[in-house]
């Protein structure tokens, strides 16, 4: 038995020795990195040895110290319609993220090259990437969220000691947010044969789609002579649903269509995925192999039905994100990502937009696993700047480069339905724009005839009269509610979608007096009022919006923004220092749900009650105070007590935009004790409780973990929440201290 394993071994090491290898795609995590400029760091000698040991994905910035001046901003933002410019500080986070950086680091290669290919590729690096490989320029990238790669091939040598250097470099002005800085995405060194598949060669799309049959069609790029593909389809499980041999060649193209029997199409609410295992032999010998994941779905946009997904009218209840991780930067985390994911599911979320940039490829791969649709989205400028070193700089000569890559590296993720060209972009005024928005968006068509294009507008008037909005596959609105059925009037799509609504600004557990409503309101502490009634002087209360998703079947969805609270963009404090985070979210910049949360729950989570009481009960100030009191919940009625005292039945009606959707109690004068609501079924019975207590002191740190097991792999979190409580387990609403 013995000799039989040994022997067996013997002949697996000679096959392996005597065909060619499939690719080899490394990581590259461990890098030396300064923030000195100097060139001579790309010469492959150089001494880094003083600089820091790092690990990629990497943000340097983030380590801070906050610092007022850091990219201090004297601007009038036409967007948020100021007539003045002012200075705006932490309007980038306040983070050191301006000027360079340099990383370097060293790599193997096999002893035997002359067949081979060697491609490094960047999911994003910011910015203004200069690549050097063993001392010579590989190429750049200015724009620090596009993807890019380099055939380096003829710069590396065999065998040890080849030398990466990468140069960055961010310029002050150049964001509207907190961009991060540095190698903030993984890169990856692949080796292939030559005869091989192209890089991001594959496209797999399901053009038809029954309950008995998938048609699944793989076209692959491929490099050779030749050549032949097998392909095995497999289900999530690992079983194989499908084969199939193909040698057809269409110039480089290669392109198959194969039968699966009864598939199980992908949504959000259930994510099946399947995967393409390929293949390539030239002249029956193995040369490479990749495993591709895809969904199979159907995706379709009309002015009868909106959007369908699968043949079912389909709603984006999405949230818009940026791109950063509130206290862990911009650097790429998959527990992170996969935490606020997590969070949005219970929210019953069922969309993201990657505002206003390509999306991290975790994110998207998170998005096809859990259940997502996503619009990508790419720029936040074209020609005509919003900050003076933003991407006009690079528009006239990258934004083509910058589009295909997007397109090419993502094309496959089920999760994406629509493609986004860009957001609130001055060129929405004038001619020259809309040359450029069907310029846009006929390259996405060129890259990607399957998925529609938006941009986000906000001249909404400009964009009716240019036929800007007229030419887009979807006319996305960004606030402007009261411009709502105009557009729908006069654009010819037969539906609008809500690329971007309400920008409601809060901050978690602070509530003012009086409460009403009102935009651009500002306070001396710098926090914003949690009954949901602040916003900005160009949007809106989140129930503006939920008028228009229910009332108008034309209203294809929403994306609020934004789900998360970021680093930047301090609005409306954007010239009180120390303010650096926005207010926007529905959650806040650590990732916890604020009241609105349970606003949008109680409408967008269809599988689970909500019933959720504001403001907290613990008033210090004299009592006998009128304090009114909210509910957020998924039930028409409920009943409000103080203390056993009934404050009367609520009961959600049309006779105002806020009682359609709140339940408000504006007259309960506030003593300390229990607030306790309990919530009537359509049928007039009691079905659910909720009580919020008046706490005693702070006597105890309660901590609780989102996950019990973590992978040790260096990079895998464990969120830690710390409430304060009082003697009897009651949450301290007011607790402040400082915790070690
Ligand atoms: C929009 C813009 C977003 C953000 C938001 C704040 O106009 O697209 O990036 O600035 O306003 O309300």
């Amino acid at each position: 038995m013995r000799n039989r394993i040994f022997l067996l071994v013997m002949v697996l090491a000679i096959a392996s020795l005597t065909s060619a290898q499939p690719r080899v795609v490394t990581g590259l995590t461990s890098w030396k990195f300064t923030r000195n400029d100097d060139l001579s760091a790309s010469v492959p000698g150089f001494d880094d040895s003083s600089w820091q040991s790092v690990s990629v994905p990497h943000d340097w910035a983030i380590y801070g110290p906050f610092d007022k001046e850091i990219d201090k901003q004297t601007v009038r933002i036409v967007q948020n319609n100021e007539e003045q410019a002012s200075e705006k500080t932490g309007r980038t986070g306040a983070l050191p993220f301006t000027g360079t950086g340099w990383y370097r680091t060293t790599f193997s290669l096999p002893g035997e090259l002359s067949s081979k290919q060697v491609l490094i590729t960047f999911d994003g690096a910011m910015s203004n990437a200069r690549v050097f490989v063993n001392g010579k320029e590989a190429g750049s990238r200015p724009y620090g969220y596009s993807y890019f790669w380099f055939d380096i091939s003829n710069l590396v040598k065999p065998g040890d000691g080849n030398v990466v250097a990468v140069r960055l470099e961010n310029l002050p002005f150049s964001s509207r947010w907190y961009p991060g800085a540095g190698l903030y995405r993984k890169v990856n060194l692949i080796v292939k044969d030559q005869t091989s598949f192209a890089h991001w060669g594959h496209f797999i799309t399901t053009p038809f789609v029954s309950d008995e049959t998938a048609r699944v069609n793989i076209r692959s790029r491929v490099q050779g002579e030749n050549l032949s593909i097998r392909t095995l389809i497999r289900d999530a499980g690992g079983n194989i649903v499908a084969e199939n041999q193909c040698t057809t060649r269409y110039g480089d193209d290669m392109i198959q269509d194969i039968a699966i029997k009864n598939p199980r199409r992908w949504s959000p609410e259930i994510p099946v995925l399947y995967t393409a295992e390929l293949s390539l032999y030239a002249n029956g010998e193995l040369c490479d192999s990749e495993t591709v994941r895809f969904g199979i779905r159907e995706i379709r946009y009309s002015a009868e039905k909106g959007f369908e997904l699968n043949g079912q009218p389909t709603k984006f209840k999405g949230v818009c994100l940026h791109h950063d991780l509130g206290p862990l930067g911009a650097a790429v985390n998959r527990a992170a990502l996969r935490r606020q994911l997590t969070i949005l599911k219970d929210l019953g979320c069922n969309a993201i937009r990657s505002s206003h940039n390509m999306p991290s490829m975790e994110q998207l791969e998170l998005c096809d696993e859990m259940g997502f649709l996503f619009l990508a989205e790419s720029f936040d400028e074209w020609k005509l700047p919003k900050v003076e070193n933003g991407y006009n700089l690079y528009f006239d000569d990258w934004a083509e480069k910058d589009v295909e890559n997007l397109v090419r590296a993502t094309r496959n993720h089920p999760c994406i339905v629509m493609w986004s060209a860009g957001n609130e972009v001055p060129d929405q005024w004038g001619s020259a724009g809309v040359k450029r928005a069907h310029w846009l968006q006929e390259i996405f068509h060129r890259e990607d005839p399957t998925r529609p294009v938006t941009v986000g507008m906000d001249q909404v008037k400009a964009v009716m009269e240019s036929g800007f909005g007229a030419l887009l596959d979807v006319p996305g609105l960004n606030y402007r509610t009261q411009l709502y059925e105009e557009a729908y009037d006069k654009f010819p799509q037969g539906f609008v979608l809500g690329s971007e609504t309400a920008s409601t600004v809060s901050s978690r557990g602070v509530y003012k007096f009086p409460v009403v409503k009102a935009a651009g309101v500002t306070y001396p502490d710098r926090q914003c009022s949690s009954y949901d009634l602040e916003y900005c002087n160009w949007s809106n209360i989140p129930e503006e919006d939920f008028v228009l998703q229910d009332d108008k079947p034309w209203v294809i969805g929403e994306f609020v923004w934004t789900g998360f609270d970021y680093l930047g963009e301090p609005t409306p404090y954007d010239n009180y220092w120390p303010s650096r985070s926005s207010y926007f979210g529905i959650c806040d910049l650590a990732g916890l749900p604020k009241d609105r949360y349970y606003l949008y729950r109680s409408r967008w989570n269809q599988s689970e009650s909500t019933l959720h009481i504001l403001p907290h009960w613990n008033w210090s100030g004299p009592e006998g105070e009128v304090t009114p009191v909210f509910v957020y919940t998924s039930y028409p009625a409920a009943e409000l007590f103080v203390n056993g005292k009934s404050q009367g039945m609520q009961r959600k009606h049309n006779g105002s935009v806020l009682n359609r959707y709140r339940l408000m109690w504006n007259e309960v004068t506030y003593e300390p004790g229990t607030l306790k609501v309990v919530a009537y079924d359509e049928a007039g019975k009691p079905v659910a409780e909720a009580a919020v207590h008046t706490a005693g002191k702070p006597y105890r740190i309660v901590l609780e973990v989102d996950r019990k097991t973590l992978i040790a792999d260096g990079e895998d979190l464990c969120y830690v929440t710390a409430p304060i409580v009082d003697k009897e387990g009651n949450p301290c609403p007011l607790a402040d201290n400082t915790l070690t």
